[in-house]
């Protein structure tokens, strides 16, 4: 029986390593070391044995066993090995080869101007006013009456707003001032903040107007404010903007919300005040309005004008945006052509 075994062994071993591929190695396991291979049949002869040669023959076929299971496990892992191999090899990434091109997203020009203004002012200690404050649906009566329009104002003529059929004097709003009535009657004195958003009017389309457009309202009222108060906190606003250089004056205006009124002018970034067709030869270009708080618009909110003035201003997004990038039609912003859009 030893004999037997050790012819097991050497005919195992050799059909072990000569198999070239998992299947035949396999199939050399199953005939050799299997419930039913030749091991076990010597070991079921075992009985017929003595004692002395139980032990011995039993020990000696456990020997092959374990010689023959880890010689398969060896060569198990060398096929394993080389498959990875072979694996590794056919999927090689070529990291040198250009890689695909993905295009990628920007922030729109204007929600960059946008961006850009409002931390300007959070510098100069402003906060953004709640969104609710500022509904684009608006009533006739926070738009312009709180505003201290008089009733028959042009501007609430249906040629420049949009009227709504929601409800009689229900309105796409035709400008952000009224963010500062919802905003006074719900926070007393001091109230120091800006509100960006969309507008509407009910115009004809052109390389100048569109009849949407972006504006940022802004209101501080305090004890003690003044037109000098308002005159430091625009300068420096345009200052930072436009650049240090760039001389800026305040002209007289006219809003029904504000007495006394002003616009802000800057001088023409095309030709440095010596005039020009986007400046129509004045040398100056007009950026935003503003002016002490009216006091009628105090009242409206609940506020004594007695006690506390402020000042506000409002600015079209668009025309800044234009003005700083010499951007010559508004349309431009709202097309989506990406060959605009990724200039920014
Ligand atoms: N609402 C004005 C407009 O749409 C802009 C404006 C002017 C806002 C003066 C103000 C202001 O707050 O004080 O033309």
């Amino acid at each position: 029986m030893k004999e037997k075994l050790e012819l097991i062994l050497k005919a195992a071993m050799e059909e072990i390593n000569k198999a070239s591929t998992i299947q035949e190695l396999e199939d050399a396991k199953l005939k050799y070391l299997s419930r039913k291979g030749e091991l076990n049949s010597i070991k079921k002869n075992l009985k017929d044995l003595s004692d002395e040669d139980k032990r011995i023959v039993g020990s000696l076929a456990n020997e092959v066993y374990n010689k023959l299971d880890s010689l398969i496990s060896e060569r198990n892992n060398e096929f394993y090995k080389i498959e990875l191999d072979k694996k590794l090899k056919s999927e090689k990434i070529d990291i040198t080869l250009p890689s695909d091109f993905r295009p990628q997203g920007k922030i729109h020009p204007l929600t960059q101007t946008v961006n850009e203004i409002v931390e300007i002012f959070q510098g100069l200690g402003f906060s953004v006013m709640p969104s609710e404050y500022s509904p684009e649906v608006e009533t006739e009566y926070i738009n312009f009456d709180m505003l201290n329009f008089p009733p028959d104002h042009p501007a609430k003529d249906m040629q420049d707003t949009f009227y709504t059929k929601v409800a009689p004097n229900v309105i796409l709003r035709s400008q952000t001032s009224g963010a500062q009535i919802r905003q006074m009657l719900n926070q007393k004195p001091p109230v120091r903040v800006i509100s960006p958003g969309r507008v509407y009017r009910c115009e004809s389309v052109s390389a100048r107007k569109n009849n949407l457009f972006h504006q940022i309202e802004g209101l501080l009222v305090d004890k003690d404010i003044t037109f000098a108060d308002l005159k430091g906190i625009l300068n420096e606003f345009v200052r930072i903007y436009f650049g240090s250089s760039r001389p800026t004056r305040f002209r007289a205006s006219y809003f029904p919300f504000t007495e006394p009124s002003a616009e802000v002018d800057v001088q023409c970034i095309m030709c440095e005040g010596k005039g020009c067709r986007t400046c129509s030869g004045t040398g100056w270009l007009e950026v935003l309005g503003a002016g002490m708080v009216h006091p009628n618009v105090l009242r409206n909110v609940g506020i004594d004008p007695e006690v506390y003035s402020g000042f506000a201003f409002g600015m079209g997004v668009e025309r800044l945006t234009m003005l700083k990038y010499a951007i010559n039609d508004i349309r431009l912003f709202f097309n989506n052509d990406t060959r605009f859009l990724k200039q920014f």
